[in-house]
């Protein structure tokens, strides 16, 4: 058995029996491994080894050899043993690769995905050193405050249909916001996700091409979740759940968990159906709709107009003066609304 094996069945066995001390025994039993153990002089040597990499993982647990363990306090972190029982996916996540601290997870997941990883592969971090925005810009990315996350997709979709899927992100975001803080926060295309006219929320896709063929996508997110304080240059323009809820702690586990089982959802819903069949969903969250927006378009032109509504193929349509039709944009980001 792998340590990873014997680390999440010990702490299986003090989370089920959290009102008293358990011996290596008992623990060995609980978890059917005393048959496995049985016999075995090192296994004593093996549960201390794992009750202390549960403790540098943050499990407050009591005790030793002699008295046995109790289980007193789980981490508040995105730690891989937390994350694993939490999701309830048949396939984003089964490959799961979790970080104290990281680059960006979306390097690393590019990375990953080069190298052969599979699809559906989520990446978590604590902490980023380089958390990146759209258009070079830094992703604020504390410890303890946010979710940093990135997916890895190999959907086998025409470059057009890609817009969709960042606006997907964005809805499953949404609902899981919905759910666990109780908040209504808004799609601003082409996918942020705001909040009483603040960024609560950012996606970052990124796409491996061969020519026109799509190899793989890497879908990042972060939210800021219990964030209290924000770098002066975002001060005026970045919300988190915590500041919009007026102090109440989410549990970030949780939260994340949900956006990912929504996000399989709808996955696989996109791939069926396509984009139109949630098109409703973002319709109603959209952030722009009637607003006077200047947007820079991804050729380097602007183009300035009311925002009319994001169409079937998750376009931001643009009703411009003197222009007979809306212009559909489909790649570019809002300079001022
Ligand atoms: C944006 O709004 O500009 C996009 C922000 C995306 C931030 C996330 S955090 C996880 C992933 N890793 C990164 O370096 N960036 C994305």
């Amino acid at each position: 058995m792998s340590g990873y094996e014997l680390e999440k069945k010990l702490l299986a066995a003090l989370k089920a029996n959290r009102h008293r001390y358990l011996s290596e025994d008992a623990i060995l039993h609980e978890e059917g491994l005393a048959d496995k153990f049985n016999g075995c002089t090192e296994c004593a040597q093996d549960v201390e080894r794992a009750i202390e990499i549960l403790r540098l993982q943050g499990y407050e647990i009591d005790g030793d050899l002699d008295q046995g363990w109790h289980l007193i306090a789980c981490p508040d972190t995105l730690n891989h043993f937390e994350l694993e029982e939490a999701l309830h996916t048949s396939f984003l996540g089964r490959a799961l690769f979790t970080y104290r601290m990281i680059g960006s997870t979306n390097d690393t997941a590019r990375l990953l995905a080069v190298n052969g990883a599979a699809d559906g592969t989520l990446i978590v971090a604590e902490e980023q050193s380089r958390g990146r925005g759209r258009r070079g810009q830094r992703w604020h990315s504390p410890p303890g405050g946010g979710i940093y996350a990135s997916l890895i997709l190999r959907p086998g979709i025409e470059p057009s249909q890609a817009g969709g899927l960042g606006l997907l992100a964005a809805l499953s975001i949404c609902l899981g916001i919905e759910q666990f803080a109780g908040l209504k926060p808004q799609i601003k295309w082409p996918n942020d996700i705001y909040l009483d006219g603040k960024k609560l929320a950012g996606i970052l896709c990124e796409a491996e091409w061969s020519g026109s063929e799509l190899i793989f996508l890497v879908l990042g997110f972060g939210i800021n979740v219990n964030v209290r304080s924000f770098p002066a240059e975002i001060r005026a323009c970045a919300t988190s759940l915590e500041i919009e809820t007026g102090g109440k702690k989410i549990p970030r586990i949780e939260l994340l968990a949900e956006i990912i089982d929504r996000l399989e959802e709808g996955y696989f819903q996109y791939l069926t159906d396509g984009f139109t069949s949630f098109l409703p969903r973002v319709q109603v969250r959209d952030y722009l709709r009637g607003r006077n927006v200047l947007i820079g378009l991804d050729n380097g032109d602007r183009l300035s107009g009311t925002a009319r509504g994001i169409d079937e193929g998750g376009m931001l349509l643009v009703e411009v003066p003197g222009r007979e039709r809306l212009t559909a944009v489909a790649g570019g980001h809002v300079l001022q609304c």
